[in-house]
């Protein structure tokens, strides 16, 4: 069995103290960068866009793993994979034309994302989860960082689990919102593979030792 993964949230981090921030990450158990880009469209609200990326990615030794919570995502796949992107996740509900959007993705060298928003039904990927690396199952609505996590995300997790296996994809399966030491365990329990983590990290009184327990716990 691989070891299970853990994303802290940028979101979360001190802008005006971004440097250290991912220096502490890097520094720390933790596997990957999330990175969430808000468009204030496709969610009611703005993070940052890409010369923060810029920045943040400069300083980045690990795998960044990034979030994009946009309309017409398209536009800017090849400026992310410049930006140094390793996985990129888009949304479901914001591709039209969801398998082109992933080639695209692939043919800039990137690894392929889609998260679902906690309306969106997982048989909706039925026909494209053996073009998926990573499926990110949103746990919140997406948008804030902070938000409580919605519990029918674990009869998620298990239908996609079954729709992997069924497919026989290698894709991971990834939980985005509301993770806490709480339910780090049993969402792995239920069959995911990464969580992201936000608040919980960066609201605690030490990131490095939050983010070592979580890692425990969760291997
Ligand atoms: C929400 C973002 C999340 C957020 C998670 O729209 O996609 O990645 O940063 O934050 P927490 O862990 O605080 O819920
Ligand atoms: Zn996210």
């Amino acid at each position: 069995m691989s070891s299970k993964l853990l994303a802290p949230s940028v979101l979360a981090a001190d802008f005006a103290n971004l440097q250290r921030d991912i220096e502490m990450v890097n520094q720390s158990d933790a596997d990957w960068f999330h990175i969430d880009i808000m468009d204030g469209v496709f969610v009611p609200n703005i993070s940052f866009g890409m010369p923060v990326l810029k920045a943040i990615t400069k300083h980045t030794k690990k795998y960044v793993d990034v979030h994009l919570m946009i309309v017409e995502p398209d536009r800017y796949i090849k400026t992310f994979a410049e930006l140094g992107t390793n996985n990129l996740t888009v949304h479901y509900e914001a591709c039209t034309h969801l398998h082109r959007t992933l080639q695209a993705i692939k043919a800039e060298g990137m690894q392929t994302g889609v998260a679902l928003n906690p309306h969106t039904n997982i048989n909706l990927l039925e026909d494209t989860i053996n073009d998926i690396d990573l499926v990110c199952l949103m746990s919140v609505n997406p948008g804030f960082g902070g938000q409580s996590f919605i519990e029918n995300t674990y009869s998620k997790i298990s239908q996609l689990k079954e729709l992997i296996e069924r497919r026989d994809a290698s894709t991971k399966i990834e939980i985005d919102g509301g993770v806490t030491n709480k339910n780090a365990k049993q969402l792995i329990a239920a069959g995911a593979d990464v969580l992201v983590a936000g608040s919980y990290v960066f609201s605690s009184e030490n990131p490095l030792d939050t983010i070592k327990n979580l890692k425990n716990l969760i291997n």
